[in-house]
């Protein structure tokens, strides 16, 4: 879909449809819905009277023009509550009101920088959030249905600005909404991916080719390195499977010095049949999306090499299967991580938590400023917190703040769970120096405090997305399959640590 910008008037544009907002409980019509309504002799002032258009949040109200405008059809999209608004409903209220359009077979479609003016919301971040919403709600994943869509494609969304100087707002805002929801539908094709597609080298591919488009610097460690290394951990889980293990690591180079400012990690297990530990057949093949920790950070470097902050990132992608055969690694097993450390396998299925360990390891040697792990680590995290946000753990407030943050300016939600020493006392092993399950209580807070310990004293967040990576329906700019969680929460974050460009800095307050 191209976006494009334009000024004019939005009751003068010529296209399949547009899209007018309105709050809830606003009396009276501004600007262009007035003009429209007007054109169309009254008839949106005439349903909101009857009650049939209230704006409440995600109402939609299609209406058709007859000729009266130069637009086919009109669509009335409802924000709710004006104090109540944020970003994140606008993006919802976008991209329902596109998926309406799209059902209907509208290939050309305009809208007002819905939300701008309102709440603090510059045409900006108005025009970002409006290719967002459109551009993750529009998202299908059809690679392996042959038949054709029974509906159409939106080919245009122009965005329609007030005058030269709004629309030149309007187009870096729907730049960086763009790339970052590409970022985020990058992540979603390749959960969706079935793992007979989307192996360890099928990710280091998807690695290399974001590396070579956008230039980012590429490295893939292959099984005869990790183990120079001594990754034990990582190469004790791909011992059970067929599928060559890839150690994938991605360097985006936007600061002066030769720090590296913010390391990512992202779990990437592409089949996690559980292992000899195995996991019941009903619901297995989900598990092919236990690599979304890593297709996020691999996505989030995509969208950084884009933007081109000023600021140091690497990232690190431990990717294999979890399969059980005769040569899986077994419940009583103790294997050495690269830092030396040895560890009890009490569940071959807590193998999310023994790559990290190298990666976490491996990102101690270079000595990062601050670390991000992201994993589909616990089912325990998505029984205490559902699939509505996912779980922040830190050994640094600073920087789960940020973290938080930056969710929250993505609409990716995200609550910080508690690390108390305490919980430490369950990953004690009686053979090794830890244990790789701490039992079923608490069981995502002790599966980040055993990543706690491969991260050291380098401020780290882990996030533990096993419940907010995939969702089970349509609802806003989210489709069945896989979310993108927490891709721009991920990007977020690094524009948020990077220094600001020159022409940019913010004044002191
Ligand atoms: N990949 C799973 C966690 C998961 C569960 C993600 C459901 C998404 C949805 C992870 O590897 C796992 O199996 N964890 C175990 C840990 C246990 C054995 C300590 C779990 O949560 O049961
Ligand atoms: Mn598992
Ligand atoms: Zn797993």
């Amino acid at each position: 879909m191209e976006i494009k910008t334009i000024a004019g008037d939005i009751a003068r544009i010529k296209a399949d449809a547009i899209i007018v907002n309105l709050l809830e409980g606003s009396k009276k019509l501004d600007g262009g819905l007035a003009r429209i309504d007007q054109a169309l002799d009254g008839a949106i002032s005439h349903l909101i009277r009857r009650g049939e258009i209230k704006g409440k949040l995600k109402e939609a109200t299609l209406l058709h023009s007859l000729g009266k405008l130069p637009a086919e059809r009109v669509v009335v999209i409802g924000l709710g509550k004006k104090k109540e608004l944020t970003l994140d409903k606008v993006r919802q209220a976008v991209a329902e009101a596109c998926r309406l359009l799209r059902r209907k077979n509208a290939g050309n479609i305009a809208i007002t920088p819905v939300g701008a003016g309102l709440v603090g919301i510059t045409p900006e971040m108005a025009a970002q959030t409006i290719a967002e919403g459109a551009l993750l709600g529009l998202y299908t994943f059809r690679q392996h249905i042959t038949k054709k869509p029974e509906h159409g494609e939106i080919k245009r969304l122009t965005i329609v600005g007030a005058d030269k100087a709004e629309v030149a707002l309007l187009e870096q805002g729907s730049r960086k909404g763009r790339i970052l929801a590409e970022a985020a539908n990058l992540a979603r094709d390749m959960v969706n991916e079935p793992a007979n597609y989307e192996t360890p080298a099928q990710m280091a591919n998807t690695a290399a080719e974001a590396a070579k488009s956008y230039g980012l610097e590429v490295e893939v460690l292959e099984r005869e390195q990790m183990r120079k290394l001594g990754m034990g951990a990582l190469l004790g889980v791909a011992q059970g499977s067929e599928q060559p293990p890839k150690f994938i690591i991605l360097r985006y180079k936007g600061g002066k010095s030769s720090d590296i400012d913010l390391l990512l990690a992202g779990k990437a297990i592409t089949f996690d049949s559980g292992g000899i530990s195995i996991k019941p057949s009903e619901g297995m093949g989900e598990m092919k999306g236990d690599m979304a920790g890593g297709a996020a950070v691999i996505a989030a470097m995509s969208a950084v090499a884009q933007l081109k902050p000023n600021i140091n990132v690497t990232a690190l992608i431990p990717a294999t299967e979890n399969l059980p055969s005769g040569r899986a690694v077994k419940p009583g097993d103790v294997l050495t991580a690269m830092n030396g450390k040895t560890i009890e396998i009490i569940s071959t299925d807590a193998e999310g938590r023994m790559i990290l360990a190298d990666a976490l390891s491996y990102a101690s040697t270079l000595k990062a400023k601050r670390i991000v792990d992201v994993a589909t680590l616990t089912g325990a995290c998505m029984v205490a917190l559902g699939k509505i946000c996912s779980g922040a753990f830190a050994n640094n407030q600073e920087l789960a703040n940020a973290v938080v943050t930056a969710g929250n300016e993505a609409g990716e939600r995200i609550w910080q769970m508690p690390m108390f020493e305490e919980y430490k006392e369950q990953n004690k092993s009686d053979v090794a120096d830890i244990k790789n399950a701490g039992g079923r209580y608490g069981g995502a807070i002790t599966a980040a405090q055993f990543l706690a310990e491969f991260a050291g004293d380098t401020p780290w967040v882990h996030l533990d997305i096993a419940g907010t990576n995939m969702t089970d329906k349509e609802q806003g700019y989210l489709v069945k399959g896989a979310t993108g969680v927490p891709v721009r929460t991920l990007v977020n974050l690094v524009l948020a640590l990077a220094t600001p460009p020159k022409n940019k800095r913010r004044t002191r307050r």
